[in-house]
């Protein structure tokens, strides 16, 4: 890959993000959203990539994919008003459909664009698949923790904004209720992923997030998590019960780890 074709992508991906817009208020600030997103996911994984020592090419191709990892969204939303995947699409999937049906990466070898294609079409799987390729591996871990740490950022803003600020398909729905369930709390005690399909609440939700912690992959991640206070931001936002404040701490605990 050269230079010239991640400025090529820059470019087309700000023509086609910019043809979702619309008058509506709502459906910009959702849009934007994305927007905004896509470019802290690129910063962030430009910025663990170089931890890792990836240079040339391989930073490339990383920043390649986190440029398009959510290329999906952006029609998911004017399709079906949602970023809800269970409801509507698969987001990673339709990103992979867009970039082929679109044909954008037709100028990089075949290997490279394999590598992108598959990057985006599993950066949300709910774990990375099998690869004999090692570099897919590499690259998925990568999107990964540089996906999970703007989340975190996305969320950490929209519980601080008054609601009418907020972009309203960020909460996926779910009800801003007391409640929380005993299934995705433990998910956090087991140091586990909890997964989308038990959440009945918003608090289920943020829980949910904070277990990303135990899937994160690289040290930089750790730091960049820690540094930004993500865990105390979003903390700050559940009730303030004991076994709450127990998961937390363990978290929080598990994080320092990574960082030495
Ligand atoms: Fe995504």
């Amino acid at each position: 890959m050269q230079s010239s074709d991640l400025y090529t992508f820059k470019e087309w991906f700000s023509e086609y993000t910019r043809t979702f817009y619309t008058d509506n208020a709502g459906d910009r600030r959702n849009i934007d959203l994305k927007v905004r997103h896509t470019s802290f996911v690129c910063e962030n994984i430009i910025g663990i990539a170089k931890e890792e020592h990836l240079s040339g090419n391989n930073l490339m191709i990383a920043e390649t994919a986190a440029l398009f990892h959510d290329l999906g969204r952006f029609l998911q939303y004017s399709r079906y008003k949602t970023f809800r995947d269970s409801i509507s699409v698969n987001h990673g999937r339709l990103g992979a459909e867009i970039l082929d049906k679109e044909n954008i990466l037709r100028h990089l070898p075949l290997h490279e664009r394999q590598l992108i294609m598959n990057t985006v079409r599993f950066h949300n799987a709910f774990e990375i698949p099998l690869f004999e390729d090692q570099q897919n591996v590499l690259f998925l871990k990568l999107i990964r923790d540089a996906d999970k740490l703007d989340i975190w950022r996305v969320f950490a803003e929209y519980y601080q904004s008054p609601e009418d600020e907020q972009a309203s398909a960020v909460g996926l729905g779910l009800p801003d209720l007391p409640d929380y369930s005993k299934t995705v709390l433990s998910c956090l005690y087991e140091k586990k992923l909890a997964t989308l399909s038990g959440l009945k609440t918003l608090n289920d939700f943020k829980l949910m997030q904070l277990s990303w912690a135990y899937d994160l992959n690289f040290r930089h991640s750790f730091r960049l998590m820690a540094e930004r206070a993500y865990i105390q931001k979003i903390a700050a936002t559940l009730p303030q019960t004991e076994e709450i404040a127990g998961a937390i701490a363990l978290i929080e605990k598990f994080v320092t780890g990574k960082q030495e």
